[in-house]
């Protein structure tokens, strides 16, 4: 039986949300976002329950944890959860709003699995929002699945139809696919990012996953 202490929060939630929280636990390698965060301040983008804010903020009472999401549903769970935190704020918000009211206000953004909802001609708004954020010298943790030409690429865009289009349990915003590392290197370098790592998680995984650590 998989434990985590960024579990115990969303112990009092229904089953059918703790077994989906700890689904992306184990498929999904938050773990390699919050072991990278910096600074105090830290902004999650499309948090979904907050399972990586659980992780950010669980022991660290000196830092201050935001998570946006345009699901209300998502939100509730959240603040029924991670949310009980002191040091946890959540909002239905998009990240482009958020830029308008916050500017420079955070040391890391992360966003995990959120880029694929969206139609690639949003991203350059979207990139541009997280960039907005960042206080200088900020980090941005982009974790998304990339198109490597590959089966697994595949298999994670039939499952991520299956979730949003069949069992309608993620929220879609216009598209589901996924960009070639190079061309989301070159967007966030249009957005004023510099790459200075992308990270290959796939290895032992079925689902391409890639990190990107970008600086201000
Ligand atoms: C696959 S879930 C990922 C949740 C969380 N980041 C994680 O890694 O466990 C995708 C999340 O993106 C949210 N989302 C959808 N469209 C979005 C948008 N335009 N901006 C931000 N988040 C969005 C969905 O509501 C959902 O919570």
């Amino acid at each position: 039986m998989l434990t985590h202490h960024a579990l115990t929060v969303f112990d009092q939630l229904p089953l059918a949300e703790r077994l989906f929280v700890r689904a992306r636990l184990i498929t999904a390698p938050l773990d390699e976002l919050a072991k990278r965060v910096h600074g105090t301040r830290m902004l999650d983008v499309g948090c979904g329950h907050g399972l990586l804010c659980s992780m950010l903020a669980l022991g660290f009472p000196d830092r201050q944890i935001v998570g946006i999401d345009p699901d209300p549903k998502k939100i509730d769970w959240a603040r029924r959860s991670v949310g009980k935190l002191g040091n946890t704020r959540f909002d239905v918000m998009t990240v482009e709003r958020l830029a308008s009211i916050e500017p420079e206000s955070f040391d890391t953004v992360c966003v995990s699995d959120v880029l694929y909802l969206l139609p690639t001609e949003a991203w350059p708004e979207f990139f541009a929002a997280c960039h907005q954020l960042l206080k200088k010298k900020g980090v941005l943790l982009l974790k998304e699945a990339e198109d490597d030409g590959g089966w697994r690429t595949r298999k994670a865009l039939l499952q991520e139809q299956v979730m949003v289009k069949v069992l309608g349990r993620t929220k879609g915003s216009g598209a589901i696919g996924f960009s070639k590392r190079e061309s989301t290197k070159a967007m966030l370098e249009r957005a004023g990012f510099k790459v200075e790592e992308i990270v290959s998680l796939k290895a032992g995984s079925t689902t391409p996953h890639v990190l990107f650590v970008a600086k201000v």
